[in-house]
């Protein structure tokens, strides 16, 4: 993985310099001063919530642990990093950074974060930074922020290595807990399984996991963690990640029990489905078209199994469809798991809205090359969205025995993470997951 990861990263970091390049020529800056962060601090404490590294700062390298630190880029100089290794005896102090990409970087250490300010260069810069520490005058400024989430929408080798390796965690702490679902664990007893396998910490998995047992399934970020299994285990959504120097896999499955009769058939369905979405993540294929017919496609499952007797096109018209399937069908991914520029027109900003009826899409754009997205297509029995459903008109056209005979087991999510290509796309989690065995 390190051989890997040491080729690939002279080539992404050259591209990094690029961008930074540009999108201070955009801004008419003459520094591009990346903030690594510092931890929010608890209120009213002398506790600090876990550190998250900005995402610009893993951009630039792989260092998630380095609070208060920052990446001075100035056109044509060598990449500087200012690295905070404080005088500390109560928490573990940052590690004198070492590995394949530090012979890029000038670094210098120094003691605090107050230190690392003063070797900023002072100047026309753009600061890149989640508070003002470094000064308000060139604040994330737009065009250059724009510029750069544009960019970072377009994953180099590099990183697609590194969410090669985020996918083989997470698809292999997968495994581990439907092991734990089908031993018939509980859910926090299926998390603690999940973590063991990923070897990663809460605080360092890419969000909060969702291990939803039952109709649990139905609320979309469930993530409560019984500790007691329940009497029964009829159903188990898992959407959970892991992380790999920073960059994120998103992955969700859907599981039954033996006994769900007709519920294993509409996982199965809904899989054929997902990967027929997978199949059009391809150069071109807007992704709100892409939402959109998932749509259609979801409203004949529904047709298939008896929940609607409506056309595929009045159930998405009315509403129907999206009572079943009310958040995106997918997102960007990379840095963040909910990565930048979704909507973005193009490098100048702008922002493309979701359709009506569809306000939870994250992600308006047409695919292109090194784009990776989520695709996550889900089928929910949702009480609060079920009783509005109620009383609309198009009602007479659901059976409502149906629908509330399926509410027992929550709902269904299939999520992979995928790469759109010149070609045919890559499923980093369903490789995985091969891999995995
Ligand atoms: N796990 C959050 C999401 O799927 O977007
Ligand atoms: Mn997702
Ligand atoms: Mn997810």
């Amino acid at each position: 993985m390190n051989a890997t990861l040491a080729a690939f990263y002279p080539a992404h970091l050259a591209a990094v310099r690029r961008h930074a390049d540009e999108a201070l020529a955009t801004g008419g800056c003459d520094h591009l001063l990346v903030a690594a962060g510092t931890p929010l601090g608890k209120f009213l404490d002398d506790q600090d919530y876990p550190y998250v590294a900005s995402p610009h700062f893993k951009y630039w390298l792989p260092l998630t642990t380095a609070p208060g630190s920052w990446v001075v880029h100035t056109p044509g100089a060598k990449p500087k990093l200012v690295f905070v290794q404080p005088n500390d005896y109560w928490n573990v102090v940052p590690q004198t950074p070492s590995g394949y990409w530090v012979e890029h970087f000038d670094i210098v250490v120094v003691r605090s974060a107050a230190e690392a300010l003063a070797q900023l260069p002072k100047g026309h810069n753009a600061i890149i930074a989640p508070d003002a520490a470094a000064g308000s005058v060139g604040l994330n400024p737009s065009p250059v922020l724009d510029y750069l989430h544009w960019q970072r929408s377009f994953k180099t080798p590099y990183e697609l290595a590194l969410m090669r390796e985020a996918n083989r965690i997470g698809t292999r702490a997968h495994r581990a807990a439907a092991a734990a679902f089908r031993a018939g664990k509980s859910e926090f007893d299926i998390h603690l399984a999940y973590l063991a396998t990923a070897r990663q910490t809460d605080a360092e998995l890419p969000y909060g996991n969702i291990v939803a047992l039952n109709e649990h399934g139905a609320t979309l970020h469930y993530m409560t963690f019984d500790r007691t299994p329940p009497a029964t285990h009829r159903s188990f959504l898992i959407d959970a990640g892991a992380s790999c120097a920073g960059y994120a896999a998103d992955i969700t499955r859907t599981y039954a029990a033996p006994d769900a009769g007709e519920f294993q058939a509409l996982i199965d369905r809904m899989d054929a489905a997902q990967q027929g979405f997978v199949a059009k993540v391809r150069t071109g294929q807007n992704y709100t078209a892409l939402h959109l017919h998932a749509h259609h496609v979801i409203a004949e499952v529904l047709r298939e199994h008896g929940f609607i007797r409506m056309n595929a096109e009045s159930a998405v018209e009315s509403g129907v469809t999206a009572a079943f399937l009310p958040h995106g069908l997918g997102h960007q991914i990379g840095a963040q798991v909910h990565d930048v520029a979704g909507f973005q027109v193009d490098e100048h900003g702008g922002r493309i809205e979701p359709p009506t009826g569809h306000p939870a899409l994250r992600q308006t754009r047409t695919l292109a090359p090194g784009m990776v997205t989520t695709v996550e297509p889900g089928l929910y029995f949702i009480d609060m969205l079920l009783a509005k459903l109620r009383e609309q008109p198009v009602a007479a056209d659901i059976d409502w025995a149906k629908v509330d005979h399926f509410r027992q087991f929550g709902g269904i999510r299939i999520e992979d993470d995928v790469v759109c290509t010149e070609d045919a796309p890559e499923n980093l989690t369903r490789d995985a997951f091969a891999l995995a065995g």
